[in-house]
């Protein structure tokens, strides 16, 4: 068992941008936690040409040993390893925080100040994928029909989507430990179910069903909103959310608009909650287009290692940490383009540094 200041953290980069701001993000959290073990296990291009995959034995066991795992993104030859992260790791629910930070301007109307949790079920829905050829499906499954009583047409794709009870059950008792977090630091501590029950009437029927059963079994107040209306009104009127829990695809999307909101993917954090495994990422991905240059934002991993503080029960570590980014954000001296500056992002890292020593 880890001492809790010398916990061990497994460092993954990924591709792209990622190594760079994970890389950023340890150096800030060496700082923090001078006791804390970093480890950096090979995956990748790197293990598949040592040992023939991407997400070798070294790496799974590192990850399954560690007290929480920093990941950066994916883009083409490190799947298995967010695979291994979320379904190996068994991480169903996905935190998506998103809050109003200072300095930073929203492309809001309305000045309304920010601050609501995305919960989004991790593992089921249209995830991870499961595609073939309508016509084979029809072929298997003849006496399968839509809502209005159709079969299906002749050509054309499918795509499953599965929901199951245990499955919804376990992410809407994350959203209502949240929720009742939320309430004992003052916020509402209400929960909205965000779904397209209307169409989807099984799968997001269920969910519906069992998440309003969580809820109200844990004492949670909570409402329901289509994931269309959600959008809408998470545009108009932001400050009416508190915790939103929602299925895999519909709190992908939603959690990239509510990052727009406050910010920009830049600064957008969230954490993969699991019962015996935690992993920690940025919203944004791999960002090929700004890849190599130094110029990344490393402020969207740095403010993910919040709440992987927070998950270790680091909380004064957390609160300096937030503190940090809150005053450099402030004094607006030291930021990456995407936030209209012009500092690398070893830069940001070294400030943070500073900003954290005063
Ligand atoms: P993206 O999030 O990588 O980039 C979208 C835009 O935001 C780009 O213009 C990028 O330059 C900018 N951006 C993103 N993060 C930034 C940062 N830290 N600092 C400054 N600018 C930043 O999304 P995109 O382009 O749709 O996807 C690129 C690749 O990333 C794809 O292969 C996608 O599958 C993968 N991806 C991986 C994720 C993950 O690993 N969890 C999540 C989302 C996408
Ligand atoms: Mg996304």
């Amino acid at each position: 068992m880890m001492s809790r200041r010398s916990p061990t953290i497994v460092l993954l980069g990924g591709e792209g941008i990622g190594p760079e701001v994970v890389e950023a993000a340890a150096s800030v959290l060496a700082a923090l936690l001078p006791q804390a073990r970093f480890v950096r296990p090979p995956h990748g291009e790197e293990a598949r040409a040592a040992y023939g995959e991407e997400m070798p034995a070294p790496a799974r066991e590192a990850c399954l040993a560690a007290d929480a795992i920093l990941f950066g993104a994916t883009l083409q030859h490190t799947r298995a390893v967010l695979r291994f992260l979320r379904w190996g790791l068994e991480t169903y629910a996905n935190l998506r925080p998103a809050r109003t930070l200072p300095g930073l301007p929203s492309p809001l109307k309305r000045d309304a100040p920010v601050d609501l949790l995305i919960v989004r079920e991790n593992l089921e829905g249209e995830y991870p994928g499961r595609e073939g050829d309508l016509a084979e499906l029809a072929a298997r499954w003849p006496e399968l029909r839509d809502n209005l009583g159709r079969p299906l047409p002749r050509e054309g794709l499918f795509t499953v989507r599965v929901t199951t009870d245990p499955g919804t059950r376990r992410v809407a008792g994350i959203a209502a430990r949240q929720a009742l977090a939320r309430r004992a630091r003052g916020r509402p501590g209400k929960v909205t179910v965000v779904t397209k029950q209307n169409v989807l009437r099984k799968t997001d029927g269920l969910f519906l069903d069992v998440a309003r059963e969580v809820l109200a079994a844990a004492g949670v107040e909570h409402d329901h909103l289509y994931i269309d209306d959600a959008c809408r009104r998470l545009v108009a009127a932001p400050d009416a959310f508190d915790v939103v829990l929602t299925p895999n695809l519909f709190g992908d999307i939603m959690s990239d608009v509510a990052a727009e909101l406050v910010g920009g993917l830049g600064v957008a954090p969230s954490a993969c909650i699991g019962d015996r495994h935690a992993y920690f990422e940025s919203v944004h991905g791999s960002a090929p287009d700004i890849a190599g240059r130094g110029i990344a934002n490393p402020l969207a991993t740095l403010l993910s290692s919040v709440l992987l503080l927070e998950h270790l029960g680091l909380a004064a570590e957390a609160a300096a940490l937030t503190s940090a980014v809150g005053r450099l954000l402030a004094e607006g001296r030291v930021l990456t383009p995407d936030l209209g500056g012009t500092a690398g992002t070893g830069e940001v890292a070294r400030e943070l540094i500073a900003l954290l020593g005063d």
